[in-house]
């Protein structure tokens, strides 16, 4: 047994060249390169640990089929929702938890700050040549509602606190310094900005809706950089046209955007296309990842990001 084990290699698919180059050279571990379409390499049939390219659509039946051996399917996204019930049976389901976290929580706290000190204003003004001064809001003092105290949800909370911000956190289980989610009837009236960091799972669908919104104060910012569908857009468009609640949105539901969907013309609303994992250089970080994933399958430990029951 010993000596298999020894000799045992563990083959991991990665979706393109650059993967491999990150990845690296580990021993008992080939890599092979294939993103799932077209002909499959040789040796296809021995691969344990599949990795999808980044935005790839799962269509993974015809892809699967060509893996008997598949036992892990490590995505490079901490969103699964695409991929959940298309796993044969047995095939363990990893997320990039962690990879984009930083990046999407920065996101969130540039979409804070630029609401709140109005940086929206002020460039229309300067693309006219127009210095006029006003005083805006600031984030000091302000109370701010996160919900989700995952990885996004902790790190906005931990680059809000020192610029004076009051950071509360909401998530599913109560906890020391976070509270649950049955809490937010009573919460959302006490917070001028309320922050989206939740998956999207059945629970979490559309959990901004009518109530949601209308709970929140007068004036006061919704950000989603979580998933679009939690949010319910009529509603929000109600709040935003008659200008009781203003918005920074990375995630709308649909995307993309079409052109002439109301979001884009809502007053109040600054929106980006989903960027908020994309920073230059995540591919480093995913890799990274995906490299500690394939040495803890090769050496038999415990994967790191395995999908839980949430979904
Ligand atoms: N905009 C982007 O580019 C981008 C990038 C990365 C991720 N995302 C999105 O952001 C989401 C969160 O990412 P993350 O890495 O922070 O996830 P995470 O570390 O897994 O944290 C998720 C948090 O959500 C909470 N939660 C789950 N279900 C809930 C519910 N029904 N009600 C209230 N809270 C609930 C969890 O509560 P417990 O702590 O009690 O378990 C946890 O605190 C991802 O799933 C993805 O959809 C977007």
């Amino acid at each position: 047994v010993c000596a298999d084990s020894l000799e045992r290699v563990t083959t991991i698919c990665v979706p393109d060249e650059q993967a491999r180059e990150i990845v690296g050279s580990l021993d008992g571990i080939d890599v092979l390169v294939w993103n799932g379409k077209g002909s499959a390499p040789d040796l296809v049939s021995a691969v344990d640990m599949f990795v999808p390219g980044y935005s790839t659509e799962p269509d993974p039946a015809a892809a699967f089929e060509q893996m008997p051996a598949l036992s892990v399917v490590q995505l490079l996204s901490a969103g699964v929702e695409p991929w959940l019930g298309l796993l044969p049976p047995g095939v363990v389901l990893c997320n990039g938890r962690g990879v984009h976290g930083g990046s999407t929580a920065e996101l969130a706290v540039a979409g804070i700050l630029s609401a709140l000190r109005e940086l929206p204003k002020f460039h229309v003004a300067q693309l006219s040549h127009r210095w006029e001064r006003t005083s805006t809001d600031g984030l000091d003092g302000k109370r701010v509602l996160v919900v989700g105290a995952g990885d996004i949800g902790a790190r906005i909370a931990a680059s809000l606190t020192p610029l004076g911000a009051e950071v509360t956190l909401v998530a599913r289980r109560a906890r020391e310094g976070v509270h649950a989610t049955g809490e937010l009837p009573a919460l959302l009236p006490v917070h001028q900005v309320v922050v989206i960091a939740v998956p999207h799972t059945p629970d979490t669908e559309r959990m901004v809706d009518v109530a949601f919104l209308a709970a929140m104060p007068a004036g006061a910012l919704l950000v989603n950089v979580a998933r679009g569908s939690l949010v319910d857009t009529e509603a929000l468009l109600a709040e935003l046209r008659s200008q009781r609640l203003s918005a920074f949105l990375d995630v709308t539901d649909p995307e993309p955007l079409p052109p002439d969907h109301p979001l884009w013309d809502a007053p109040n609303c600054v929106l980006t296309p989903h960027v908020g994992g994309g920073t230059r250089g995540w591919q480093r970080r995913a890799y990274r990842l995906v490299r500690e994933q394939a040495m803890r399958l090769h050496n038999g430990d415990r994967l790191q990001n395995v999908v839980g029951e949430a979904y």
